[in-house]
């Protein structure tokens, strides 16, 4: 059996673990919780940091592996990718460098901006407290406040959901000035956001099918923005309520970052992940991200019908074939997570029993315990997923089988609702 090296102990772990020993590898993880389905699943296993290379390199060394793959963009923001490639381990993750497409915002706009790329939207990085203060009122047009660097989805504000005037989004600019030298002001735009994931060689691009996160902790999109809350995809692979073009532009786009990459000598093997916005006639970035998202990486995961070895292997070597079979259904996933998660968690236990339908299944997060007894972190707990003909049946599916989970959690019901993805079709315009 091929021995793979696996880093990260969330849901989106959880889904790589199960391809991989779907794909009969043997998974040596490193993880901070102990997540029980990673235990279970994996060979061997290190509780740790997941970001002390020199234990991790031990770890891989004694355990022979033949491959790494990270999960987490923490991890990803350090060099141990280079250090596993030094030490003779080769890995299907992006570099420090080019990993930077999701680490650094201003990075990723000057790609775009550098390579005449469709998308970009009108950002500018500042340093300075007085040209900041003066940009903003010359602005004119609704804006976002960025931090440049990670934020873990929770340190962007948006005019009109975050703060309601340009004073109040220049003080949380000037907070975040203060705190990290730079700050990053886009335009703001409006439209429906996506998710396309990506396997890369750094050359060849296999795309996966389009998913949608829904970000906020609150039915109806309000509350605080979180790491997700669920995510939908639909059979065909795109979503009901984009535009039948939109795919193939967004899988366009993504290859010419990656070729842009590559010219620059900044070659992004790994798994890249664009969000997307579709306005009412054009396209835009949002972000690039250098990982599975987390949760729409479980969607597809879920529903890969290719030997995720085999790919993992053809990205390291510069091998991979441009094209990756997915499941023709419907996926929609709800997470469960502590009660006053985004803001006042309190964690509890959770007992975790059968879903009582083979089209539902359960992944594990930041949890630690046993399969049908898990404690729960601040963080997200358990991500129950169904796969049907439709994202409406798929939806009904998880909530009927909630009844198998008991304690106190919170969930959105509304992700992959009838009621939710006709507001969506009326949106954008669509009558089916
Ligand atoms: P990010 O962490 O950059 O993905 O941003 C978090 C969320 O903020 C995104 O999912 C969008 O909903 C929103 N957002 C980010 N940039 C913009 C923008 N330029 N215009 C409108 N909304 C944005
Ligand atoms: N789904 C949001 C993320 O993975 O960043």
């Amino acid at each position: 059996m091929t021995r793979v090296l696996l880093v990260g102990g969330g849901g989106r772990e959880d889904a790589i673990c199960r391809a991989m020993v779907r794909s009969e590898a043997s998974v040596y993880a490193v993880l901070k919780n102990e997540n029980p389905s990673i235990l279970r699943l994996s060979t061997d296993h290190r509780i740790m940091d997941e970001t002390d290379h020199e234990k991790i390199l031990k770890f891989a060394r004694e355990s022979g592996v033949e491959l790494a793959f990270i999960g987490p963009d923490p991890v990803l923001n350090t060099p141990l990718v280079d250090r596993l490639w030094q030490s003779g381990i080769p890995v299907a993750s992006p570099s420090l460098s080019a990993a930077r497409i999701e680490t650094s915002k201003e990075y990723m706009r000057a790609v775009l901006t550098r390579h005449s790329i469709e998308g970009n939207i009108p950002s500018r990085t500042l340093t300075d407290a007085a040209e900041l203060s003066s940009y903003l009122r010359d602005l004119g047009t609704g804006f976002v406040v960025k931090p440049v660097g990670l934020t873990g989805g929770k340190g962007v504000r948006v005019m009109g959901d975050h703060f309601r005037t340009p004073a109040e989004g220049l003080s949380y600019a000037n907070e975040v000035l203060d705190r990290d030298g730079r700050v990053l002001i886009e335009e703001k735009i409006q439209g429906e956001e996506f998710s396309l994931q990506a396997f890369t060689d750094g050359e060849r691009v296999a795309p996966m099918p389009i998913a949608q996160d829904y970000k906020r902790a609150f039915e109806g999109d309000t509350g605080p923005n979180t790491g997700g809350m669920g995510a939908i995809t639909d059979g065909d692979h795109s979503l009901p309520f984009l535009r039948d073009d939109v795919r193939d532009r967004a899988v366009g786009i993504m290859q010419q970052i990656i070729r842009a990459m590559k010219e620059e000598g900044n070659l992004f093997r790994g798994v890249m992940y664009g969000q997307f916005m579709q306005t009412a006639k054009d396209l835009r970035v949002i972000e690039i991200n250098a990982r599975f998202a987390d949760p729409e990486g479980i969607n597809v995961l879920h529903i890969l019908d290719d030997d995720l070895l085999d790919i993992l292997f053809s990205i390291a070597e510069g091998n991979l074939r441009t094209y990756v079979n997915f499941h023709g259904k419907s996926t929609v996933l709800k997470y469960l997570v502590p009660v006053g998660y985004g803001s006042n968690p309190e964690p509890g236990v959770l007992e975790v029993g059968d879903p009582g339908n083979p089209d539902v299944d359960i992944y594990y997060a930041a949890v630690s315990g046993t399969l049908s007894r898990v404690r729960m972190s601040s963080s997200r707990s358990l991500a129950m997923i169904a796969t049907a003909q439709s994202i409406e049946e798929a939806s009904h599916a998880v909530e009927e089988s909630m009844k198998c989970i008991s304690g106190r959690f919170y969930h959105r019901r509304d992700i992959g609702s009838p009621e939710l993805m006709k507001r969506k079709l009326e949106l954008a315009g669509i009558r089916q």
